[in-house]
């Protein structure tokens, strides 16, 4: 009997790469190869790989070192390189890893199956020029055998690339110029996964709100202002949340905006990443945008929906940040309160415009910045874990959770983690949407429990014309 050829994803970075990688797995369980259940089994490997700090881009080198024993271990094994380090170094990452077959950038993921036949073949090639066209998102429906990563939970292409260049990031380097998805494509695809038991629709974009700017080029047409465009997504039938990321705060119109109050389903968080709090330094890192505009923006959003969450990405230790510039930033933290925030020191990226700043922050002062800052927001953080003890929350049963036994985790519309013990299959199973009382608050997440009565209460599906309602069971 001859075996599927077997094949292993290893994925470093943002949620575009995650579901980067579920295209392709897509692409193989198409071409008639299989998931391996490790990378030892494998026949194929692909690293999809993040470039967005110096450290990112280190971890492939150091894979790839390690990797030329697997690849020597069994004749005819493939080796790929694929996602934002492939496009950035290109074909000399040939050149200096003779043990990479092929070496695959952002654009051309559709292409992979095509290159690993090439590779068998003995052809080691590399793909990484930049495409303006539409085709990359002309990709084959969901393979029956491919497995889901969480189910009832999906990510959605809406735009990808980025023209904002903010003189930090390398991002428009590795993702290209902004390119939009006819409206009806995007339609289409949630309505298809809606129809598979999908209740979460989290809509991609690296500035996911600059969705349906007027761009030259096909498809123009088509497309519509993001806000409308969520406004489509929100009335498809099973559709219980829809969550977007990564928006730019100089996208938000008022139609946006009033989106946040008006959909029921738009979930009440957004993260709206800021960089920093001082105006200086935002006008270094080229953010186009003040401080005040953003807490303008964030006051108008809470009008809005006046229990909407935030979450946002800063950088310390920006070239030449003072201490006063720094302070800012605690000061915006403090003000807006951030549920969460990602907070990085700054790392110089090759060909960007900062790259060519002098003025380094010594790497211990910007260490000093960062726990300051981390400091900071474990504090508001617990703070609004604290404040939601009693709540009743909604939670989407993502499975076990790390703290082991038969605790399952989750996440709520907030999009923070709660844990509980399940009463039985309804609060259990992956996909689920439950209701659960928030009964304690940890650094970290929430742990809730059934609610009163003992019974496990569990989302019933949605219908076409009707509201969302709760059904009670074993109560
Ligand atoms: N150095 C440090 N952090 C960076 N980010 C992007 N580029 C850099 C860099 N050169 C951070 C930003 C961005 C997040 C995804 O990564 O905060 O929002
Ligand atoms: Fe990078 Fe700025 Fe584009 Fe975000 S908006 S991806 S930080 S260049």
């Amino acid at each position: 009997m001859s075996r599927a050829p077997g094949f292993w994803l290893r994925t470093y970075g943002c949620q575009m790469n995650v579901l980067d990688s579920e295209k392709v797995a897509n692409l193989l369980h198409h071409a008639g190869w299989a998931a391996a259940a490790a990378a030892d089994d494998a026949d194929l490997l692909l690293i999809n790989t993040c470039s967005i700090r110096a450290k990112a881009e280190d971890r492939l080198y150091s894979d790839l070192g390690a990797l030329r024993a697997w690849r020597d271990a069994r004749p005819g094994r493939v080796l790929g390189v694929a996602g934002c380090v492939a496009q950035q170094v290109g074909d000399a990452l040939l050149a200096r890893f003779p043990q990479v077959d092929f070496v695959c950038g952002t654009h051309h993921l559709r292409h992979v199956p095509a290159m690993v036949e090439a590779a068998r073949g003995g052809r080691r090639a590399a793909r990484t020029g930049e495409s303006a066209s539409l085709d990359r998102f002309d990709l084959p429906d969901r393979h029956p055998d491919l497995a889901s990563a969480t189910p009832g939970r999906a990510y959605v292409t809406a735009m990808e690339g980025c023209d904002m260049f903010c003189s930090f990031c390398i991002v428009p380097r590795t993702r290209g110029r902004e390119i939009s998805r006819p409206a009806a494509e995007v339609l289409r695809e949630v309505q298809d996964l809606a129809g598979r038991g999908v209740r979460e629709v989290t809509l991609l974009g690296q500035t996911v709100n600059a969705y349906g700017r007027p761009r030259p080029g096909p498809g123009d047409a088509e497309r519509v202002p993001f806000a409308r465009l969520l406004g489509r997504l929100a009335e498809v039938p099973g559709i219980a949340r829809l969550r977007y990321t990564s928006p730019h705060p100089i996208f938000f119109d008022a139609e946006l905006v009033r989106a946040h109050g008006e959909l029921p389903n738009l979930c009440p968080h957004v993260h709206l990443p800021v960089q920093s709090g001082s105006d200086s330094v935002l006008a270094r890192m080229r953010r186009r945008h003040r401080a005040d505009a953003y807490r303008h923006l964030v006051d108008a959003l809470r009008r809005a929906r006046p229990d909407l969450a935030l979450t946002t990405d800063l950088i310390v230790g920006f070239p030449g940040e003072t201490d006063a510039e720094f302070r800012d930033t605690l000061a915006l933290v403090r003000d807006v309160g951030f549920v969460d925030s990602f907070s990085f020191k700054y790392s110089p990226r090759p060909g960007t415009a900062a790259a060519g700043l002098g003025d380094p922050v010594a790497p211990e002062r910007a260490q000093a910045r960062l726990e300051e800052l981390q400091g900071l927001q474990r504090g508001l953080t617990l703070a609004a874990h604290r404040a939601r003890v009693g709540e009743v929350t909604e939670v989407l049963v993502e499975g076990p959770s790390r703290r082991g036994g038969r605790q399952r985790s989750g996440r709520d519309p907030y999009h923070r983690v709660v844990n509980w013990q399940p009463e039985g299959p309804a609060d259990a199973e992956p996909g689920a949407l439950v209701a659960l009382r928030v009964a304690e608050a940890t650094p970290h997440s929430l742990i809730g429990e059934p609610l009163a009565g003992g019974g496990a209460v569990k989302l019933a599906p949605r219908q076409a014309d009707e509201p969302e309602r709760i059904a009670v069971s074993g109560g």
